[in-house]
């Protein structure tokens, strides 16, 4: 079994090529100090490894393995393809990336790179096999790190030729592409092969399909380059598991569902987008996210030791936080935490950024947090073996997560530009998360058998199959609950014409005759006291019952959030935005309708985050008091934090984690606050 399938893994980027080699002596010392036993290694080693074209060097590397290795450190070793070396550009300077105005990208910083470049491919392949050659049976070897971030578009001549096979492939004929992109309008049909072009800067709008098709089309194609990785290193003979590390920031230019079958570990970088406590939250949602990808445990591959970079800043992450945060992930399947980067640059683009051992040094507050962190994972590492049958964290309530749904939504000119899906997705994980249950997040057409609540936040373009395994899941008793803009229009963005939601009309039991965005900061009352802002529809009962009505504007007494009972099941749909306060609320009372608890419901509203994951070993508890007064946490089972009974009640201070082995799944738990 592999190492991160048992156990917790601490550490992070280890980039020591930054350093003379007397701070490599000192870095073993301080890592065996915090316990680290896992770095990764080589993610910006290439123009160092590969000096000349087709020349190797990795002398100074097997130095570094070397002495991982004495202080039984072990290692992901990335390929280096994500920061190609300066003499690659020169040689090959149509392996730039070039952005849809035309401009190619120079050398100078990193991800320079067009991944549909033959030369980029080769050099990418070649130095992956070497490196498998060299380290590929290496005993410390935890995994592949292939890449860093995939996530370069190219809008290139090389692209332009990669996504004109791809669409071949997709749509067979001309007529079939002419006819899904809707190529009549504007005079854009297209004779001939040739004439089509990655969407390009234009003098106005651009194709909303061909937007579409060309993020599908660099997903895919990017997932190509990782597979030909993949492919030299299992030439090369070594069996380690191979992970590339997913990025969730603002943008998402991969389709995950369809890379995780080619994952043997899937991993994430997330950072902190705020400072204030929606952190937390979003450190759930990164978590739920990738677990989900997963399905089952994964690996925190970065994240950031003290820092939190908020527009034009980079804010201090206290080492408290840092370790709630660490423990919000293991909490939800991360097999450990592993930060960017193991010791703060001196120089070099990323000098500001945080690290466990930061500019002041190890005599630090931030360096004391890892030590801190190091042992806690230390003591809690029996949760890493995932339990013989069973998810890691079992949760009732889901969301449809889709980056055909994100790209769909980021198309010009919509009925309102303030429609962001990671927005939606986000709110609407944010209220689960406040009600305190665990939350799945499930694939068009994945498995919602164990979820009693399905969440589809606005999803615009929707394919046939999609909306009728949605009917399947209300059908089988499944409570759906679907935001507004959703299935309008089929998987070519083209719209469903008789009334909106077109592909969910009949399932909804409604037919919206108009959308009638809101105009900027303005808001309205519904019937039942909620607030909704940005968007509103004129709704026809088609065989739903509406449950609020909207109270003032133009469609005041017209229906804004509807319901169609299915049998045991029923659809709702939400005409409108709820402002997060009411969406709170709306989700609360759904899930207590229909019977989704919170993991500890005493906890709910105390500032403690409680999670359950499931282990070989049992059943453990995460208690993460983000509150800001003292609270007694009381019924059977262990800390494994302190080591201390919980029967008679615990103390958890702000800030402070308890980890408990549970008598008994499920037991009953108080929470309260002193
Ligand atoms: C990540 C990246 C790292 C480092 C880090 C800084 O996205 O993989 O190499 O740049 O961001 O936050």
């Amino acid at each position: 079994m592999p190492d991160h399938v048992t156990r917790l893994h601490f550490g992070g980027d280890y980039n020591p090529e930054q350093w003379p080699r007397d701070v490599w002596v000192e870095d073993m010392a301080l890592m065996r100090r915090a316990g680290v036993d896992t770095v990764t290694i080589g993610v910006f080693s290439w123009a160092l490894l590969e000096p000349r074209e087709g020349e190797y060097d990795a002398a100074w590397l097997d130095d570094v393995v070397g002495m991982l290795d004495e202080a039984e450190v072990g290692f992901f070793l990335a390929t280096p393809t994500a920061s190609p070396p300066p003499w690659f550009t020169r040689a090959h300077p149509d392996a730039l990336p070039v952005r849809p105005d035309g401009t190619r990208l120079t050398h100078g910083s990193r991800d320079t790179y067009a991944i549909s470049a033959p030369a980029y491919r080769q050099a990418a392949r070649r130095v992956a096999r070497f490196l498998a050659e060299r380290y590929g049976d290496h005993p410390r070897l935890r995994g592949w790190h292939v890449h860093n971030e995939y996530g370069t578009l190219d809008h290139g001549p090389h692209a332009e030729a990669a996504f004109r096979s791809w669409l071949r492939r997709r749509y067979g004929t001309l007529a079939a592409l002419n006819d899904a992109w809707c190529t009549a309008f504007w005079s854009q049909h297209y004779g001939d092969w040739a004439d089509i072009t990655p969407p390009r800067a234009t003098q106005y709008l651009a194709n909303p399909a061909q937007v579409v098709d060309f993020r599908r089309f660099s997903s895919d194609e990017m997932l190509a380059a990782f597979l030909e990785q993949k492919a030299e290193i299992r030439a090369a003979g070594s069996a380690a598991p191979v992970t590339t590390n997913f990025m969730l920031p603002t943008w998402n230019h991969l389709d995950q569902w369809a890379w995780r079958e080619h994952l043997d570990l899937v991993s994430v970088d997330h950072y902190l987008d705020t400072t204030g406590p929606d952190g937390e939250a979003h450190v759930a949602y990164g978590a739920d996210l990738t677990r989900s990808w997963a399905g089952g445990p994964w690996l925190l591959m970065e994240q950031s030791a003290s820092g939190i970079r908020v527009g034009d800043r980079q804010a201090f992450k206290d080492p408290d936080r840092m370790i709630r945060n660490s423990l919000g992930y293991v909490a939800r399947g991360s097999q450990g935490a592993l930060f960017f980067q193991w010791r703060a640059s001196l120089g070099g683009a990323e000098t500001w950024h945080s690290a466990l051992v930061p500019h002041a040094g190890a005599d630090s507050r931030v360096f004391d947090g890892a030590v801190r962190l190091g042992a806690l994972l230390d003591r809690i590492g029996e949760v890493a073996a995932p339990p013989a049958d069973g998810p890691v964290v079992e949760a009732d309530a889901a969301v449809l997560w889709d980056a055909n749904g994100w790209w769909s939504l980021e198309t010009s000119h919509l009925p309102h530009d303030g429609l962001d899906y990671a927005s939606e997705v986000r709110a609407t994980h944010r209220a689960l998360w406040r009600a305190g249950v665990a939350v799945d997040f499930v694939p068009p057409g994945g498995d919602v058998s164990r979820h009693r609540v399905l969440f589809v936040p606005s999803h615009m373009a929707m394919d046939a199959g999609t909306a009728a395994w949605l009917a399947r899941y209300v059908e089988s008793g499944g409570h759906l609950v679907v935001g507004r803009f959703t299935g309008v229009a089929d998987e070519h963005q083209r719209v469903v014409p008789g009334g909106y939601p077109g592909v969910l009309r009949d399932l909804l039991g409604v037919r919206v005759e108009e959308l009638r965005p809101l105009g900027d900061g303005e808001t309205l009352a519904l019937s039942d006291g909620s607030v909704v802002e940005q968007w509103t529809e004129r709704v026809h009962l088609a065989g739903a019952e509406p449950v609020a009505t909207y109270a003032e504007g133009d469609l005041a007494g017209g229906p804004a959030v509807t319901r169609r009972a299915v049998g045991s099941g029923s659809v709702t749909y939400l005409s409108t935005r709820l402002v997060q306060r009411s969406l709170d609320r709306f989700v609360a009372s759904l899930l207590a309708e229909h019977g989704v608890a919170a993991a500890v419901p005493a906890a709910v509203g105390t500032g403690v985050e409680a999670v359950r994951r499931r282990a070989a070993s049992g059943s453990y508890l995460f208690l993460l008091h983000h509150g800001d007064r003292a609270v007694r946490v009381k019924g059977p089972g262990l800390d494994l934090v302190e080591d201390a009974r919980t029967d008679d009640g615990i103390v958890l201070e702000p800030g402070q984690v308890a980890v408990v082995r549970e008598d008994e799944a499920a037991a009953a738990w108080s929470v309260t606050p002193l």
